[in-house]
């Protein structure tokens, strides 16, 4: 089974409005002939950012006409209400913007996000036929501990706990992502071989709940200090479909060469 390869950038709480055009035009001078082969026949990867929510709508605008998507860092599991300083899955897909990062570590560890909320979220998502990018991943005391596993199957349980009543067309939309939380941000990304060890646990858990055949469509993204430097190997293992990029997505000539290296791998 061939899945396509994704890198997605993950922008945090960085860049204004005024940076936007600076950032795509250097981005896409910097892929070279790439910026014009982006079509899915060939090994261009999917390319994605998650930006401020801010920025989303003069984002979606700024890479219009190019095979570059723009997505959300959050969302809320409701409809609507009274959740001040909340945005829906609906407010989303007002603008155009169908992906969003769900549970990424900064907000299961800064605000309160619990594997419950994260569950809903997903739920949320994938009922409006979005595409939820799921972040997963233990802390450097329970890696210490050996629990890294068990924690990685124990968030999965919930993410797939409701959601495997959805019909399989719109379960297969979501996307993993494994971050280890001692990996993001600090440089020291996770080797290959521990990274490819974990994502093979991943689809193996994911396969035993659906089945292996959806398990095998699935793509599982690592992040954590991934950089021009690691990405190669990082490609190379069978069970890491792409990269979930943070600091290094901020800078659009490196993650352009990002781009370029997937591109290359075959
Ligand atoms: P990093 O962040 O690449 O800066 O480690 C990754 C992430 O938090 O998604």
């Amino acid at each position: 089974m061939v899945r396509r390869k994704i890198l997605a950038g993950n922008w945090k709480m960085n860049k204004r409005a005024s940076d936007l055009s600076d950032f795509f035009d250097m981005f896409i001078t910097s892929l070279g002939p790439l910026a014009a082969r982006g079509d899915s026949s060939s090994n261009f990867p999917e390319v994605i950012f998650a930006i401020p929510y801010t920025l989303l709508s003069d984002g979606i605008k700024v890479v219009r006409q190019r095979e570059i998507e723009i997505a959300a860092q959050n969302m809320h599991w409701a409809d609507s209400g009274a959740f001040t300083g909340e945005i829906s899955a609906s407010m989303l897909l007002d603008l155009g913007i169908r992906r969003c990062l769900i549970g990424h570590s900064e907000r299961r560890q800064l605000f309160g996000e619990t594997d419950e909320t994260v569950a809903k979220k997903v739920y949320q998502a994938l009922r409006n036929k979005m595409i939820p990018i799921v972040c997963v991943g233990e802390t450097l005391k329970e890696r210490e501990e050996g629990k890294t596993e068990h924690v990685v199957q124990n968030q999965i349980d919930w993410i797939f706990k409701d959601i495997v009543h959805l019909p399989e067309s719109i379960l297969e939309n979501i996307i993993i992502a494994y971050e280890p939380v001692w990996a993001i941000g600090t440089g020291k990304a996770s080797s290959s071989a521990d990274a490819q060890k974990v994502h093979l646990h991943i689809r193996a858990e994911i396969s035993s709940r659906i089945s292996s055949q959806f398990g095998e469509k699935i793509r599982i993204l690592y992040g954590g200090s991934a950089s021009l430097k690691n990405i190669e190997d990082l490609l190379k293992c069978p069970d890491v479909d792409g990269g979930l990029v943070g600091g290094s997505s901020l800078n659009p000539e490196e993650f352009a060469k990002m781009v370029q290296v997937a591109t290359e791998m075959h």
